[in-house]
């Protein structure tokens, strides 16, 4: 559970670097799946973040040069009759003393009070590019404070994009944060394990699905954090396979990547392994070949180390196997700087991982620099070797025996960076 403590402290740390700015975040809308039948909700991550609101219809502001407000909420207020249909509403009241916000006005009184807390800044953050008829009314209400600006001599002169002042924050997880992941990656272990104990040929992939959804909500968590992939025979050479709706057979291999979301934290696990049991020689070459460029991957996770370090570790040791496999010839270096590898592992080997399944955060320092591992951060280590039937080797390379086609191997992981290297999460489903 994350306290309103650390909500508190997040809060605090966003408006320390912003300093005279203002920021502001607004709601996801909740979406319609048909009709008049709509999702689950589900909060945008920064809103949540430094809230932990999950209402739609509301907006949050942060005016740290406020006199008398720093965070203000904008909430649907309560409506008795509208509730008994859509559900339970926190309303203005309430929402203060819940939320700790300074004050909070009914949605519907945004246009008449945004302005007092904008003009308080020297510069607005805002994700521009998410919500187009909001992002309107940001700009007009920045566009009219320019146009009042030479009478006051104050105001906001630029917009920036809130990520490059939130993201950095949500990259580099608390206690609280690791132990909601730790929640939800052993929810998705248990629920592999369960799928692995059910699996066998004549079933259904989408019933090996039933059973991993089953267990993401008997365990208690909200859910899955992704859409399930149930990947058998030549389907596992698919990355986003979710159709799952093949019987598997003997010989078949079989690619499960399912999470469970828990508190809006998620897990994310990959584990393939044979439908009946066995691998053949060729299924086993290709596991070996994954697990061994994973488990070298693994170990390149820690603090001071690159992100593309791990990255490369896995492509090298991908490379290495496929050649001694002689699905690839030729000079390693060559062949990595080439991309004649692609064919095979045409992804990345991670992503973060937090509030978001590819989370916030980037990837890079600047233009010429990766990222470098700081304690705390959360990645995903997912090495994966795909042997399409449709497979064509980059010119020069040898052709594919049909005997290695339909072979689709990807293990992932979840691994925490700590101050002595780093701790996998997903521990405790063979591999
Ligand atoms: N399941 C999505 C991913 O592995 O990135
Ligand atoms: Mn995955
Ligand atoms: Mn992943």
């Amino acid at each position: 559970m994350i306290l309103s403590t650390e909500y508190q402290q997040r809060r605090q740390k966003l408006m320390k670097t912003i300093g005279k700015g203002v920021a502001i975040f607004r709601s996801a809308p909740q979406s319609v799946m048909h009709n008049d039948v709509e999702y689950v909700y589900r909060q945008e991550s920064d809103f949540y973040y430094l809230t932990g609101f999950n209402e739609s219809e509301a907006v949050v502001v942060f005016a740290p040069n406020h006199k008398e407000h720093q965070f203000i909420l904008f909430v649907e207020p309560k409506d008795l009759t509208k509730e008994i249909w859509t559900g339970y509403r926190i309303g203005v009241e309430d929402a203060k003393i819940v939320y700790g916000a300074d004050i909070v006005y009914p949605i519907n009184e945004l246009d008449e009070k945004l302005p007092e807390y904008l003009v308080t800044g020297d510069r607005i953050y805002y994700q521009l590019g998410r919500d187009l008829y909001f992002n309107e009314k940001i700009i007009s209400h920045w566009q009219k404070l320019i146009a009042s600006y030479p009478k006051r001599g104050s105001g906001p002169v630029a917009l920036e994009d809130s990520n490059f002042v939130l993201h950095p924050l949500r990259l580099v997880k608390s206690e609280a944060e690791i132990a909601m992941l730790r929640k939800a990656t052993e929810i998705s272990v248990k629920a592999h394990q369960r799928a692995r104990e059910f699996v066998q040929p004549g079933r259904y992939e989408y019933e090996v699905q039933a059973e991993i959804e089953h267990t993401f909500r008997l365990l208690g968590g909200d859910g899955m954090a992704y859409p399930s992939i149930v990947a058998s025979g030549e389907n596992s050479c698919i990355l986003h396979y979710i159709d799952n709706n093949r019987r598997m057979e003997a010989g078949d291999l079989l690619l499960i990547d399912a999470g469970c979301c828990y508190g809006y934290y998620n897990g994310d696990i990959t584990r393939t392994f044979p439908v009946n049991g066995e691998f053949t020689p060729q299924q086993k070459d290709i596991y070996q070949l994954v697990l061994s460029a994973q488990l070298q991957a693994i170990e390149q996770v820690k603090p001071g180390n690159t992100y593309n370090q791990f990255h490369d570790k896995a492509v090298e040791g991908l490379v290495e196997g496929l050649k001694e496999l002689k699905l690839l010839e030729g000079d390693s270096k060559e062949i990595i700087e080439g991309k004649k590898y692609e064919p095979f592992y045409m992804h990345r080997t991670g992503h973060w991982l937090g509030l978001d399944v590819h989370d916030a955060g980037s990837y890079k320092k600047d233009s010429e620099n990766w990222a470098t591992f700081q304690v705390g951060n959360v990645v995903t280590v997912e090495p994966g070797i795909y042997i399409s039937p449709y497979i064509k080797p980059v010119e020069g390379q040898p052709e594919i025996p049909d005997y290695w086609k339909g072979i689709g191997v990807r293990i992932e992981d979840d691994v925490l960076v700590t101050e002595s290297g780093n701790e996998v999460l997903t521990i405790g489903i063979e591999k």
